[in-house]
């Protein structure tokens, strides 16, 4: 899938999110992303530091992956939680809220593709 053929809903929040403090990952980030859905078999998938879940949304609107995010903001966790709903992916979504430091000790799972995209 490309980037332009993401709903235009998630598009225009992705614009959005740009202004924001701690912005979501740009484009040349999330067409490399798409890429590496496209060519390789991917069928896990950890975000850390996934914010209000806008990138973890366009990878699970590009594959069939499970996908797992962390975020400490508890006002972003909301609002991913509200994002994964919307679009639908509340099955394929665990979200923890907290610190990715402690969190990611507790995971026990292998994932096929790690996102980490910080400030
Ligand atoms: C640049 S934003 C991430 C953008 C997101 N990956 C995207 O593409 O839409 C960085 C996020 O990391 C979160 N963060 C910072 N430190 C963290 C930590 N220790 N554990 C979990 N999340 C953290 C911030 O709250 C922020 O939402």
């Amino acid at each position: 899938m490309k980037l332009e053929e993401l709903d235009k809903r998630l598009l225009a929040l992705r614009t959005a999110a740009r202004e924001v403090r701690d912005p979501t990952a740009a484009d040349e980030t999330l067409e490399y992303l798409l890429h590496l859905l496209e060519t390789r078999e991917i069928r896990s998938i950890l975000e850390i530091g996934a914010a209000e879940g806008l990138t973890s949304c366009a990878l699970l609107s590009a594959s069939q992956a499970r996908l797992t995010a962390i975020e400490l903001d508890s006002g972003r966790a909301k609002r991913a939680r509200e994002h994964f709903e919307e679009f639908g992916f509340t099955s394929r979504v665990v979200l923890h809220e907290g610190d990715a430091g402690e969190i990611l000790r507790l995971l026990k799972e292998e994932y096929d593709l790690i996102f980490l995209y910080g400030t």
